[in-house]
């Protein structure tokens, strides 16, 4: 090698080390640190079966208090013993039919009386159902996915607003779906003929509608909420219901979801996509007009008020 070139790898050596010296090594070789749960109380509906019960399972092997949540109290007790089997983090469940407003607020009260500080809100449990089967109304005459689906998760995030924020830095992750579809302000319980086909969609879509809305808000107390699509046609109990082959496996879904939930950031008012930020395919949720008519009309069938403070 020519004596040039040789100066030259040299100068290049010590300008390398000269950098790395100055480096943080922390900076330099760790990646930025997870979420973890250890200790921290979270809340996931729906985690009797399917996608939430694998996230309640997930949350409980990084240390978390969860509560359990569904109507059925006996698939609700096997994932509480689960998770005492298991021996790492703790549950307990709590019973609530989220096709029941009143059901839903005294659900909401339950947790809020004996959960000062709550970590995490996972807003899960859900029902679908396909055009072709009876259109279904909750206990207060409300379109029935309208009602478990998105007018739950309402009255969840606002009512247990203080105690995700007592937390310091929560998080709230609202499961909605890739196949959310614009929702009809003229027929919001889809009343006109052959309607409630899109009932799924726009249940999905509004979850998506109320964490753009909310989110900013939220933020101002450390409290950051997120939407998402876990992944498509898992093999649960609901797509089963819909006589439709399953596409993907639950752990799959529950990776996505886990991924984001642990993740070190993430964007407040985001929708992601199977772990990744992503779109949906209506853009409704961009819509400051549409917003505004979700909140209000939101707050009208609930009696529940977000305060944009
Ligand atoms: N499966 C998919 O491919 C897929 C894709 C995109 C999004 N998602 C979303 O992922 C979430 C979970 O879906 P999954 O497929 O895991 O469904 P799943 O297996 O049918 O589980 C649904 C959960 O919701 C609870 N639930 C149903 N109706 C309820 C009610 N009236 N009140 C209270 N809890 C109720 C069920 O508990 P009980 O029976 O004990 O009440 C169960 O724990 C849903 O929000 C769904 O829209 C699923």
């Amino acid at each position: 090698m020519k004596l040039s070139r040789i100066r030259t790898h040299l100068a290049l050596l010590v300008v390398i080390a000269a950098t790395l010296a100055f480096l943080p090594a922390a900076q330099a070789l760790t990646p930025p640190a997870q979420h973890s749960y250890a200790g921290k109380t979270v809340l996931v509906t729906g985690s009797t079966d399917g996608l939430g019960r694998e996230v309640a399972l997930a949350l409980a092997a990084d240390g978390a208090h969860v509560i359990v949540h569904g109507r059925n109290a006996e698939r609700g007790q096997a994932v509480v013993d689960e998770i005492t089997q298991a021996g790492k983090g703790s549950a307990r469940f709590v019973a609530a039919d989220f096709a029941s407003l009143q059901a839903v607020r005294e659900f909401a009260d339950t947790i809020a009386s004996t959960t000062p500080k709550l970590d995490l809100l996972v807003n899960n449990a859900g029902v679908a159902f396909t055009g072709d089967q009876p259109r279904r109304t909750s206990a207060d005459g409300h379109e029935l996915q309208f009602a478990v689906n998105y007018l739950a998760g309402w009255v969840l995030v606002n009512k247990l607003r203080p105690n995700l924020a007592a937390a310091g830095s929560s998080r709230i992750v609202n499961v909605a779906s890739l196949s959310g579809s614009a929702i009809d302000f003229d027929d919001v319980m889809l009343e006109k003929p052959g309607a409630h086909g899109r009932g799924y969609g726009q249940s999905k879509l509004a979850q998506v509608t109320m964490t753009v809305a909310l989110a900013p808000a939220f933020q101002k107390q450390g409290i950051t909420m997120i939407a998402l699509h876990p992944a498509t046609m898992m093999d649960t109990t609901m797509v089963r219901g819909l006589g439709m082959p399953a596409r993907t496996t639950v752990a799959e879904g529950r990776d996505h979801v886990m991924g984001l939930i642990k993740a070190p950031g993430l964007t407040p008012g985001g929708f992601y996509l199977q772990g990744a930020p992503g779109a949906t395919r209506d853009p409704q949720p961009q819509d400051p007009q549409a917003r505004a008519k979700l909140v209000a009309l939101s707050e009208k069938l609930t009696g529940v008020a977000f305060t944009p403070r």
